[in-house]
């Protein structure tokens, strides 16, 4: 779809060396992708609130090859500015995968510098917003390179569907707000290949709407959300899954564009705990909920029914709990989390976060 022999450099007119900087942020799926095919493809559609101080930045170094043609990706890979080998082979693995998309990566030494704002092992998607920072810096390139994604709709576009070649989730973290991705009858041009920006249809209170990230463990996850992915291809719940996913999708747009909270909290944590329960039917199944998740959950229950106060929780896969509130209440909700949340969190953290204005360029 985005593939292009052209765009190869001309070694007459070989560019000067030069960096590109971006820092795009994570995303928190309301309606979760759960359960992939082919090369990124997700068996339903899935929308999320892109967030603000959860971010990773990315610098892109390159360098023309002189006198060398030996097509080889050369690449550094620097992590917090420590090389990091595991990331470099992950990082190297993916652009080879791009060739088809950005012909001249073999004309160039290409050096990443990258880093997160929060603690690596935080359990927020690092890798939404680090293949979403990744994908924006090639789009800069080939832009700077060739002049061929000046039109912002292209360029945004040409970033999602690159992001998703990294990690499905991070084709969403390209734009501000909230982004939509995979295929669905309920939204025109939706498409399985990359997100479309939802900002434009959000109710103001979701556009002032945070999520405070619960944590429960730090440990690194037992299974990865790749592994958890393809367990869904035997599970005997996915068809029925993927239905469900489609139902939400239209209930959710509905209270997007209405304001309704009390509904919005009802699809959220029917999402979150169905996710969940994908996992444990899975075969081998498997639990990520530690007991605090639950203690939390429930606390989190109790609040609302005692206040009224529209909180409500979801899940990533796995143990944190994403509590999510409009920015009216932030005082009230930030006392019941000191007084009954934190203490069930692994050494009392709490990341506070909100819906963002998606990746800029540094
Ligand atoms: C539970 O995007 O991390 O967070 O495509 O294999 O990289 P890969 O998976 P990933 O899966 C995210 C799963 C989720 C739900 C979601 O973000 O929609």
């Amino acid at each position: 779809m985005f593939d292009n022999p052209r765009l190869i450099i001309d070694s007459s007119r070989a560019p000067e060396p030069g960096e590109i900087t971006w820092r795009s942020p994570s995303n928190i799926a309301i309606l979760k992708y759960w359960g992939k095919h082919g090369r990124q493809l997700p068996r339903n559609p899935s929308l999320s609130f892109t967030l603000a101080s959860s971010v990773t930045d990315t610098v892109l170094e390159y360098r023309f090859k002189e006198g060398t043609d030996n097509n080889l990706i050369e690449l550094d890979f620097f992590f917090h500015e420590a090389p990091n080998e595991a990331f470099r082979s992950r990082i190297l693995h993916f652009l080879e995968g791009l060739r088809p998309y950005f012909p001249f990566l073999t004309q160039l030494k290409l050096t990443i510098r990258s880093g997160n704002s929060f603690p690596h092992s935080a359990g927020i998607a690092s890798s939404a917003s680090a293949m979403s920072a990744l994908a924006l810096c090639l789009c800069t390139l080939e832009d700077r390179l060739f002049g061929t994604l000046s039109d912002n709709a292209a360029f945004d576009t040409k970033a999602s569907y690159i992001a998703r070649l990294g990690s499905g989730s991070a084709c969403r973290s390209i734009f501000p707000k909230a982004a939509l991705w995979g295929a669905s009858t309920a939204v025109p041009q939706s498409t399985d290949a990359y997100a479309l920006p939802m900002g434009n249809i959000l109710h103001p209170v979701f556009r002032d709407f945070h999520d405070d990230i619960l944590l429960v463990s730090a440990d690194p996850k037992s299974v990865s959300s790749s592994a958890g992915h393809s367990l869904m291809e035997g599970n005997p719940f996915a068809d029925p899954r993927y239905q469900q996913a489609r139902q939400h999708l239209d209930d959710l747009l509905m209270t997007l564009r209405k304001g309704d909270l009390t509904h919005f909290g009802a699809i959220c944590e029917s999402e979150a705990l169905t996710l969940h329960a994908m996992m444990m039917a899975s075969q081998p199944p498997f639990l990520l909920v530690r007991p605090n998740t639950i203690a939390i959950i429930e606390r989190i229950k109790a609040f609302r029914k005692d206040t009224g106060h529209p909180v409500c929780f979801t899940l990533d896969a796995g143990p944190n709990v994403h509590l999510l509130y409009p920015g009216d209440i932030v005082a009230e909700v930030r006392g019941f989390i000191d007084l009954e949340l934190r203490p069930l969190c692994e050494q009392g953290q709490v990341m506070n976060d909100w819906v963002g204005e998606g990746p800029e360029e540094l």
